[in-house]
């Protein structure tokens, strides 16, 4: 067993965890955050999606006492502390970019790290940026609408900065793990 140190979702958790052990199931299956799913046994479909200090990982291909030190964000801890929708929530929500749903938290947090990095990306970007990310249901398009809607959103909430608004909503996250 290895001592696994880690905030998820604003809460601070100190497991003995097998070292073989996936950050997903950890996740799942020992804190119960059961909205981060499996989707595949190949690494390839997304599902698992979570930010890993504010980076997005699948998190079926990373052991849980990779995350050892870090803060990790689920889709259960991308609304507010006072259950707003993180504006990439709402965007799917408007923009209807979900059918069975099944991709969707890994879809939201992949979109998270790439609006991130680039607040205002284009249609061709977007599916770039989310390419890892398998839906077999959507046909993508409104899932690009919506990404690109949240984009568009944050930045004007910010006066034109969404990085930083996603920073802002990821701080969120870490303002309660600093007063759990
Ligand atoms: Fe499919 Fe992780 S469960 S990539
Ligand atoms: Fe069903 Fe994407 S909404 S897999």
């Amino acid at each position: 067993m290895t001592r696994v140190n880690v905030k998820v979702d604003g809460t601070a958790y100190s497991d003995d965890v097998e070292p073989r052990l996936l950050l997903v199931q950890y996740l799942r299956d020992r804190l119960g955050k059961v909205g981060t799913v499996i989707g595949c046994d190949t690494s390839n479909c997304g599902a698992c999606t979570v930010l890993l200090d504010g980076l997005s990982v699948k998190s079926c291909s990373v052991l849980a006492v990779q995350a050892d030190g870090a803060s990790v964000t689920t889709v259960e801890g991308l609304s507010g502390p006072d259950g707003a929708l993180h504006p990439v929530q709402q965007a799917f929500h408007d923009h209807h970019a979900l059918q069975c749903g099944f991709c969707t938290p890994g879809m939201m947090l992949a979109a998270c790290d790439l609006l991130r990095e680039n607040p205002n990306p284009s249609e061709d970007e977007v599916r770039e940026g989310i390419e890892g990310n398998l839906c077999r249901c959507t046909g993508y398009q409104n899932i690009v609408a919506a990404v690109q809607a949240a984009g568009a959103a944050m930045s004007a909430s910010s006066g034109g900065a969404a990085e930083s608004a996603v920073a802002d909503s990821l701080a969120s996250v870490s303002a309660v793990e600093a007063s759990a």
